[in-house]
Order: structure tokens, then C-alpha cells, then sequence
């Protein structure tokens, strides 16, 4: 086979056949394929697809590029979930210990943050002492005795997709529909579990601004999903408004703790109780209706907080900061955003407060950038609310006085304040 063949097929929209399309992976990932003839293949599906054959072999073969985790040591049914990421998301947080409190296995591999997206795994490291990269068979003791465990992505988990990732990332092919749902679905079939809960974020702090991309998205992973075999949904939730009001990996568990105390914020908690309840009824735990009411039951009477508690002890986490966060480190500097006028927020930008908060230090704008945890903002006003002139929007916190010009700049322009109501109020889960 030469490569040549197959960019020349892409580019006339002919289908590749499986063995054409593991060819390619596996000689990509070996070296003998180059980037120049990659790049060339990846701007060829850009503009002209991929069937869905083409796409479930692609994300097989890149799952295969490494190790495939083999959970079958874990007794019982094993679920996980997926955020396409947002701002303030720390749904996982929540979720999971609430899935494991129901009794269905969670043996969860994490990432980082990606751009003004945070990421679960440096949320819970802002915990002190929480290991994140554990041995396979620690990983899989703890969710067998705990029930849940939460760690980062293995270094040779789907090697493909990092490869794929890094030349997208610097040939303007990041935003394919098609190959958004390979890098993601690969890892996520690698990494093992029987059911998967998809969560595809829309709107201005998404990746996916339209609702229309968010479907198609979800659509092409549930499909890949199916064909190898798991069982799989999709939600589409609204990220146009950041989801909570802390946004920043301390600032987040503190928000999560609470909601799985039975407080919080009212978005957060709707969204990640029907994410949960969702990854129970594909676990068989019910209708969705008793899957609703079991994520009720186990968040009053505490069972959910506990087996965070039980997970934070058994990866080696201070427990003492989740019974009283108070003791969480806290920002050397805080500055408090003052409304410029009076009026309605009928828009926020999400992504700029995410961007935001990378530059206060929550996110990294490096590869070698160090994450401050206690760095982050807090919104006391989000899209529908009003505000009058002098009331305090949102407070900013970082450890470095320096960032501050550009950070409340970013926030300001980020509110649109006017004079008349938007008519419509937004919908958090929008589909499913
Ligand atoms: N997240 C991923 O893992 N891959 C993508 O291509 C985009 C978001």
C-alpha cells in the first residue's frame, strides 16, 4: 500500500477499506508514514468526511495503537463518562461518587485541561497529596474495595490519538467533526468501561458553538460506540453560561462538595444528577425515573459525599480538606468586579471567563506552565440576573498580583448588561 493511494481516495471521496485504514494508523504510529503526508490525509477528511465505517475503524485502530485496559478484574458493571469539555465543569466530581454510591463501578481515566477548558485530573490534584498516576493494579484494587477511582490517562493509552492530536493541533484540523469523535472515542474505548455517558457541550464555552455541530458530534461517537460494542447515550448540555459559579481546580471541588452535601449551585446539581442518573439507567440500574430517584436518595443521606471521602483516602488525599474546605489553600490576591451599569446579563461569553481564568494561573498557557489551584473566579452574577451599578459580578483570585489587568478585562467584556429582559430563558440539558 502506498500512503500516496489512500490521500489521493480521501480527496475524491472515495471509501477506504479497514485494512487501508489500519495500514495508515499503525504506519503513522510507527514512524514510516510522515506528518507532511499525515497533515495532507487529516485536511482531505476535513473537507470531505468520513463514512461511518471509515470512522468506527479509525477510532478501533487508533484505540489498538496502545494498551487496551482490561477491566475484567473489576467485579460488576463498569461506567464512565465524557465531557467535550466547558467552563466550571466539575460534573465529574459529582457524578461519579454519586454513580458509585448507587453501586455501579467507576474506574475512570481523566485528562487535563485543554485550552480555556479545565480538567478533572488537575481539579482533584489541587487536593493535597491525591495521586493521580497509580500502577494499573492499585487502580483496579480501589475500585474494587471503594468502589470508584478516578486517576490520569495512562502514558501508552492510544498513542495514535496523541500523535493525531499534536499535528491537528498545528495544521488547522482540530475542528473536524469526524476526527474530534476518533480522538475522543478512542480513548475512551481503550480505557475499558461497559457503559459510556457522553456529555456534548454547546455554546460559547464549548468547543461545539452550534447546537446543530454538538448533535452531529454526538450522533458519530454514539454510533462508534454501538459498533464496538458498548453501551453508550449522549446528552447535549448548554455551556453557553458557565456551568456553577466557581470556575478554577480548588474553587471547583469546594463547589462539588457542596452540591453533593445537598447545596450548590441549582445548575450544577440539575445537570450532574441527570448526567448521573443517565449513567445508571445504561448500567440497568432502572427506569430513568428510579435512576433519578436513587441520585436523590444518595445525596441526602450522604452516601455520595462519602464515597468521595473513600475515594480521596484510598488515592492518598488530605480528607481533612473535604470534611472542612476552609482549609483549602486560599489566593493570595482577590479583587472584586464591580458592575459597570445596571441591566439584565442577557449573554456571557464563556469562553473568555474560561481564558480568564487561565490567566489567573488555573489553567496552563504553556506545556511547562505550573497550575496555581487556589487561582480562579467566582461568579455571583451569570446570564437571565440583573444587576445594578456597584454590585459585585464576580471576585477573582490568584497568587500573582500581576495578572490581574488582564484577567478583569477579559471578565468585563465578557458580560453583556442591557437595559431589556431576553425573552428566552436558556435550557440546560438540551437533548439526549
Ligand atoms: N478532546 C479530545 O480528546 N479530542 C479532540 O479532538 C477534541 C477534544
Amino acid at each position: 500500500m502506498r500512503m500516496y493511494d489512500l490521500i489521493e481516495k480521501k480527496k475524491v471521496g472515495t471509501e477506504l477499506s479497514d485494512d487501508e485504514i489500519k495500514w495508515m494508523v499503525d504506519g503513522y504510529v510507527k514512524g514510516d508514514i510522515p506528518d507532511y503526508q499525515m497533515s495532507a490525509f487529516l485536511m482531505a477528511v476535513y473537507f470531505n468526511s468520513m463514512t461511518d465505517a471509515e470512522l468506527s475503524q479509525l477510532t478501533l485502530a487508533m484505540a489498538h495503537s496502545g494498551d487496551m485496559v482490561d477491566l475484567s478484574k473489576i467485579d460488576g458493571i463498569k461506567a464512565d463518562k465524557h465531557s467535550t469539555g466547558g467552563v466550571g465543569d466539575k460534573t465529574t466530581l459529582i457524578t461519579a461518587p454519586i454513580v458509585a454510591a448507587c453501586g455501579v463501578k467507576i474506574a475512570k481515566m481523566s485528562g487535563r485541561g485543554l485550552g480555556h477548558t479545565g480538567g478533572t485530573i488537575d481539579k482533584l490534584e489541587s487536593i493535597p497529596g491525591f495521586q493521580t498516576a497509580i500502577p494499573n493494579a492499585d487502580f483496579f484494587d480501589i475500585v474494587n474495595q471503594v468502589g470508584i477511582s478516578v486517576i490520569g490517562q495512562s502514558g501508552n493509552l492510544a498513542p495514535a490519538d496523541k500523535k493525531l492530536y499534536a499535528l491537528r493541533d498545528v495544521t488547522a484540523t482540530v475542528d473536524s467533526i469526524p476526527l474530534i469523535a476518533a480522538s475522543i472515542m478512542s480513548k475512551k474505548l481503550a480505557a475499558g468501561s461497559d457503559c459510556i455517558l457522553l456529555d456534548v457541550k454547546t455554546g460559547s464555552g464549548a468547543f461545539m458553538k452550534s447546537e446543530e455541530d454538538s448533535v452531529k458530534l454526538a450522533e458519530k461517537m454514539v454510533a462508534i460506540g454501538k459498533n464496538a460494542g458498548r453501551k453508550i447515550a449522549a446528552l447535549i448540555t448548554n455551556m453557553d453560561i458557565p456551568l456553577g459559579n466557581g470556575i478554577g481546580n480548588s474553587l471547583e471541588v469546594i463547589e462539588a462538595i457542596e452540591v453533593l452535601k445537598g447545596n450548590g449551585p441549582a445548575d450544577l446539581a440539575e445537570v450532574s444528577f441527570e448526567l448521573a442518573a443517565n449513567m445508571l439507567y445504561l448500567a440497568g440500574k432502572g427506569t430513568l425515573k428510579d435512576c433519578r430517584e436513587e441520585v436523590s436518595k444518595v445525596v441526602r443521606d450522604g452516601s455520595a459525599l462519602s464515597k468521595l471521602i473513600d475515594m480521596v483516602k484510598a488515592q492518598g488525599g488530605d480528607v481533612s480538606v473535604i470534611e472542612d474546605t476552609s482549609r483549602f489553600k486560599t489566593a493570595e490576591f482577590v479583587f472584586d468586579m464591580i458592575a459597570p451599569v445596571s441591566g439584565y446579563i442577557n449573554h456571557m461569553n464563556a469562553e473568555q471567563i474560561g481564558i480568564a481564568s487561565v490567566v489567573l494561573g488555573a489553567g496552563r498557557e504553556t506545556k511547562e506552565s505550573v497550575i496555581d489551584y487556589s487561582a480562579g473566579i467566582i461568579l455571583h452574577k451569570k446570564t437571565n440576573d440583573f444587576v445594578t451599578a456597584g454590585d459585585s459580578i464576580a471576585t477573582l483570585y490568584s497568587s500573582s498580583s500581576d495578572v490581574f489587568d488582564s484577567a478583569t478585562k477579559l471578565v468585563l467584556e465578557a458580560y453583556k448588561i442591557e437595559k431589556e429582559k431576553k425573552a428566552t430563558k436558556d435550557k440546560l440539558v438540551i437533548a439526549r
